[in-house]
């Protein structure tokens, strides 16, 4: 009900049959062409984790879309802004994690020396669908023994029931 996210919402961008057919493709490039309302989003995201995530230190962003939306919510909460790439995008020491795509695997990585255990982390994405993304990254945070409070995103397909795949508290605002 709030006012900004509904803005997001009137620009969210609904496409048929992309990347493939059958899906519905939805489109949030076009809120970070208005800065008043990707800046209201990026508000809104910013108060939810700091009242409902007390003591979050680093802000963690899924590659690539992630990227879109962590670092100003971490720049906003005055906390550190931790990538999670795609496989072989990271130099020096990693900790992996593979997960399964709909045809085959794939792997994400951090930093070894990026977080420290015992850190509590707020992960962000843009989209949950089948939560295989989501989960990977929880369960990267798990290697590195950081804390999860929650997991953020700005759209959740809830059809696809992602949201089972996880053990931590979900935010999301659209579906
Ligand atoms: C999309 C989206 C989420 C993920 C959600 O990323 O940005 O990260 O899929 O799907 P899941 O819940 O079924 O895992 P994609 O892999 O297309 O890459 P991108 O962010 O680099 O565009
Ligand atoms: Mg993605």
């Amino acid at each position: 009900d709030d006012p900004r996210i509904q803005a997001v919402k009137n620009l969210v961008e609904l496409v048929e049959d992309f990347p493939k057919p059958g899906i519905l493709f939805k489109n949030l490039f076009p809120v970070l062409r208005n800065p008043a309302v990707f800046n209201g989003l990026i508000q809104v995201l910013s108060e939810d984790i700091k009242a409902r995530c007390s003591g979050v230190e680093v802000i963690v962003g899924l590659d690539s879309r992630g990227f879109l939306f962590g670092p100003g919510v971490a720049l906003q909460l005055g906390v550190a802004f931790v990538p999670v790439r795609k496989k072989g995008k990271l130099p020096g020491e990693t900790i992996s994690v593979e997960y399964s795509l709909e045809y085959g695997k794939d792997s994400c990585e951090i930093q070894k020396n990026s977080i420290r255990p015992g850190q509590k982390v707020v992960i962000i994405d843009d989209l949950l669908a089948t939560g295989g993304t989501m989960k990977a990254a929880c369960d990267l945070m798990e290697a590195a023994k950081a804390e999860v409070l929650a997991c953020v995103v700005v759209i959740e397909l809830n059809e696809l029931n992602g949201k089972d795949k996880l053990k931590y508290p979900v935010i999301s605002y659209l579906s």
